[in-house]
């Protein structure tokens, strides 16, 4: 993106917000199922079959499956899989850590969001790192509410984590956050670190993807041979949060959670305003 021009940002209209919302809210539901389908003994497969049937039934489209040829609707990145895991027949086991990742699409508009979920008798380590990543996302997503450029919300982010960890975690900088619409992956990017760039304007009809990927060791990272699995080169664990969240004339709402956010933003000081 050129500096200083935005003519690249997609703004949507309410009538685009809402179905943005509806999208979100169906995807939200089928996070839940996956995430309560997570347990020792279940593969990831079964639970991408789990949220598979759940978009199905609720009339919405995958935006993950045929990405650029990802086979799945979701994904599953376990343990030292930082994102872009593939889901696969191996069982979880105890003390797993998982990052589920799914997308839907209501009449062409996309919703994307991903959670961190420990199975079985979790390490508190890991507890912390999930925690410090979902975290480090709501401030991000309350930096929305109140920033004038798309860089404010790295800065929050890495601010947090700074902060709060000190260099116990680190925060990936390869992947980043992204503008969402009627496309997954639109302009701009959103990095969750500062960054000399202050990015375009925050605007009215802008919708954000806020994703911060954290991990317990360095972030140095590469891609498996099956050219998406993503993992730490020190083999360490990584988690990450996402939510879409639209900005509109009245403030923010986070469309992939059912409050709009309402509940975690609070305690930041930040009331989500309902879409007009
Ligand atoms: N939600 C993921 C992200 O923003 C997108 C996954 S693309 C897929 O990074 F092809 F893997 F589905
Ligand atoms: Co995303």
């Amino acid at each position: 993106m050129a500096i200083g021009k935005n003519s690249k940002i997609e703004l949507k209209t309410a009538e685009q917000f809402r179905l943005m919302k509806e999208a979100g809210l169906i995807l939200s539901a089928a996070l839940d199922t996956a995430v309560a389908a997570a347990a020792v003994g279940v593969s990831t497969a079964e639970i991408d079959q789990l949220f598979a049937a759940e978009l199905a039934k609720a009339g919405a489209k995958s935006n993950f499956l045929g990405y650029y040829g990802y086979p799945a609707t979701i994904c599953t990145s376990v343990n030292e899989q930082i994102v872009h895991g593939i889901p696969n027949d191996r069982k979880l086991e105890d003390g797993d850590l998982v990052s589920i990742d799914g997308g839907a699409i209501i009449g062409g508009w996309h919703a994307d969001s991903a959670r961190t979920v420990i199975v079985g008798s979790a390490d508190p380590a890991d507890v912390e790192l999930s925690a410090a990543t979902e975290a480090a996302m709501w401030r991000g997503i309350a930096a929305m509410a109140s920033a004038s450029r798309v860089g404010e919300i790295g800065d929050a982010i890495d601010d947090f984590v700074t902060e709060k960890y000190g260099q116990k975690f680190g925060i990936i900088e390869d992947y980043t956050g992204h503008g969402i619409g009627s496309a997954m992956h639109m302009d701009p990017d959103v990095l969750n670190y500062r960054s000399r760039h202050r990015g375009p304007k925050l605007r009215a009809g802008m919708a954000l993807a806020i994703e911060p990927l954290l991990v317990r060791g360095g972030i140095a990272n590469r891609t498996l041979e099956d050219e998406w699995t993503v993992v730490t080169e020190d083999g360490q664990r990584a988690a990450h949060w996402e939510h879409s969240v639209a900005v509109h004339p009245g403030g923010i709402w986070v469309l992939t959670a059912p409050d709009g956010g309402a509940a975690k933003l609070a305690p930041l000081g930040v009331k989500p305003a309902p879409l007009p």
